[in-house]
C-alpha cells in the first residue's frame, strides 16, 4: 500500500473523527484525579464513545500482526511507560505523569489523539518539565508541514528540541498515515535530517506523537505484550494530533474545545 492522498469530502470525515476524539480526552480530564484507576478512565472513554458520541473505539482488539488484539478502548501509560499502556486496577497518584491516547473511528474514518495529565494538577519539577518539552516537540514538528517540506523535516525538529534539553527520543515507535486504516503509510519518525525523506503533498494525512524520555532512548515491552517501558525506567511524556497537508501549510484534525494550545503560537 502506498500513501493515501484524501479528498476535501474525505477530509470532512476525518475533522469529524479527529475533533471527536479530541472530545473523548476534554470528557475524560476531570477524572484524572488520584485513586482513579487506568481501568476505570478505560471505561468511562469507552462508554463515551460508544453510548455519547456513536464511534467505534479502534483500540479494542485492534491486532496488527505480531500482538494479540489489544483489549481495552484506550492507552494509558503512567510516569515511564512510554506507549501502549494497558489500563489496568492500578491507582493513579499524585505527582504522576499519564497519557491518555484516543482512537476513534466514525463513518469509517480515524481520528487518533493523546495528551499528558499531571494527576493532582503538577508533577515533580522534571515531570513537569519533560510534559512541557514533550507539548513543544508535538507543534514543531507540526510547524514543519507543508507541501515540499520532507518527512524528515518533522523529525529533524523534534529531535533537536528533545536532544538540546537532554532527553531522547524513542525510535521503536512512530507516528503513521491515518484515515480509513488506523496505520497507514508512511511511517513519521521522530528523529531525523532535514531534507530526507518524501515529500509531503496536500491531501495526505498522518499522525505526530513524539515520545519524548528523561533519561536513554532504550524501550522494552512489559509481559502483557503491549505495554512499552523505558528501560532505564526513566519518566516519559507523548503527545499526539492528527495532521492533514493543506494548500499552504497544514491543519490539526483534533483539535477541541479543551486542547491545550500551540505553545508557539502568538
Ligand atoms: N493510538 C496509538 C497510536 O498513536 C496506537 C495504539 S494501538 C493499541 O498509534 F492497540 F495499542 F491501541
Ligand atoms: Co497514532
Ligand atoms: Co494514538
Amino acid at each position: 500500500m502506498s500513501i493515501t492522498i484524501k479528498t476535501p469530502e474525505e477530509l470532512e470525515y476525518m475533522r469529524v473523527a479527529g475533533r471527536l476524539a479530541g472530545e473523548v480526552l476534554d470528557y475524560i480530564a476531570p477524572f484524572v484525579v488520584p485513586g482513579a484507576t487506568t481501568a476505570e478512565l478505560d471505561r468511562l472513554c469507552h462508554d463515551y464513545m460508544v453510548n455519547v458520541q456513536g464511534c467505534i473505539p479502534a483500540p479494542l482488539n485492534y491486532a496488527p500482526p505480531g500482538y494479540q488484539p489489544y483489549p481495552k478502548s484506550i492507552c494509558t501509560s503512567v510516569n515511564h511507560q512510554v506507549c501502549h499502556g494497558l489500563p489496568n486496577d492500578r491507582t493513579l497518584k499524585k505527582g504522576d505523569i499519564v497519557n491518555l491516547d484516543i482512537t476513534t473511528i466514525k463513518d469509517g474514518w480515524h481520528g487518533d489523539t493523546s495528551r499528558m495529565f499531571s494527576v493532582g494538577g503538577t508533577a515533580s519539577i522534571l515531570g513537569n518539565r519533560l510534559v512541557a518539552i514533550a507539548h513543544e516537540c508535538l507543534w514543531l514538528g507540526i510547524a514543519t508541514v507543508k507541501p515540499g517540506a520532507r518527512l524528515g523535516d518533522i523529525g529533524a525538529a523534534i529531535q533537536r528540541h528533545a536532544e538540546g534539553q537532554g532527553f531522547s527520543v524513542v525510535r521503536e515507535f512512530c507516528g503513521h498515515g491515518i484515515g480509513l486504516k488506523f496505520h497507514e503509510e508512511p511511517q513519521v519518525l521522530h528523529y531525523g535530517k532535514p531534507g530526507d525523506g518524501i515529500r509531503l503533498e496536500p491531501g495526505m494525512t498522518f499522525t505526530i506523537e513524539p515520545m519524548i524520555n528523561a533519561g536513554k532512548a532504550a524501550v522494552s515491552e512489559l509481559p502483557d505484550g503491549w505495554t512499552i517501558v523505558t528501560k532505564d525506567r526513566s519518566l516519559s511524556a507523548q503527545w499526539e494530533h492528527t495532521i492533514a497537508v493543506t494548500a499552504t501549510g497544514y491543519e490539526v484534525m483534533t483539535l477541541s474545545a479543551g486542547a491545550p494550545k500551540n505553545p508557539f503560537a502568538p
